[in-house]
């Protein structure tokens, strides 16, 4: 059941809570904050109310002051760009996977990344064992190198035809030799589909790099779901969601010495 509760020794009517609700189900009365009769319907748990509140004043459907992360410190914004910059495809790895405290550690950043109106319906599926993801590598070659031998080629199979060499001498250019792959799936209706997975996923790519876990957009994978969907199915996908889209992690070969060297073209920034 839906609750909102307001210390009122603590609050000092500062107002922030109603003006900070983005769904516009919070007013203030001459006792404080309240909800209006259709919050419980309208809140979508974003706990903006509670974590904007000065004095801790706010608790929302359980949630209390006390219960939550601090706000500080964060990186300073030099830190922050030579993050960004310094990011860099990793398509070497060591075949070893990460410790568990490692994996623990991505799977809880994975609760903050924003999705549009709070949804929060995205699917992770997270493969954590190298040999599933020596599975998944020995099994997509396999199909593609059959699908190569038909005539016509299936056609989402027939995008991959110039790996078939690769594929061959057993080195998988999809997968390359990563311990572990991130997937988003997600059902359809979610309102911000095309962008949440995304989102999760860069957060996760950055959150990787301070942790020294090398990372690789997968777009070849997100292709293979055309051909071979039961790839991502076996790996847990829930019946009727969509993949998002795929990152591979694992510990990296080697790093890299420097950032590379990038400017805008002027035409690429268009200032009004
Ligand atoms: C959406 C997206 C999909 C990508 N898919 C692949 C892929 O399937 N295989 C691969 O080797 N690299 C892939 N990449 C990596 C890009 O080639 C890479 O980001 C680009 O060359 C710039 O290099 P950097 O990431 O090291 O800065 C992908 C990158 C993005 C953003």
């Amino acid at each position: 059941m839906w609750s909102f509760n307001v210390d009122s020794e603590k609050c000092v009517k500062c107002g922030r809570c109603v003006r900070e609700c983005s769904r516009f189900c919070l007013v203030m009365t001459a006792d404080g904050p309240a909800p209006t009769s259709d919050a419980a319907e309208l809140c979508f748990h974003c706990q903006h109310c509670l974590c904007v509140c000065p004095t801790g004043a706010v608790g929302v459907e359980g949630v209390s002051a006390a219960d939550c992360p601090p706000a500080a410190p964060i990186p300073s914004a030099d830190e922050m760009l030579n993050l960004i910059r310094a990011r860099r495809s990793c398509r070497v790895f060591k075949t070893e996977p990460l410790p568990e405290s490692r994996l623990a550690a991505l799977r809880e950043m994975l609760a903050y990344p924003p999705t549009g109106c709070n949804a929060r319906s995205l699917q992770f599926l997270m493969v954590e064992n190298p040999v599933t993801m020596a599975e998944i590598r020995r099994k997509s070659a396999e199909a593609l190198l059959t699908a190569f031998e038909q005539t016509p080629i299936p056609p989402a199979a027939a995008k991959f035809l110039r790996m078939k060499p690769l594929l061959e001498r057993n080195i998988n250019p999809i997968f390359r030799n990563a311990p572990h792959m991130l997937a988003v799936a997600l059902p359809e209706d979610t309102p911000c589909s095309t962008m949440d997975p995304i989102i999760a996923l860069s957060y996760f790519e950055l959150y990787c790099q301070t942790l020294g876990i090398g990372t690789l957009w997968c777009g070849l994978a997100y292709w293979l779901d055309d051909f071979m969907p039961e790839l991502f199915d076996r790996i847990g996908r829930a019946p009727g969601y969509r993949l998002g889209y795929v990152m591979l992690f694992g510990s990296p070969e080697w790093g890299f010495e420097r950032g590379a060297v990038r400017h805008l073209e002027a035409a690429a920034m268009v200032r009004s």
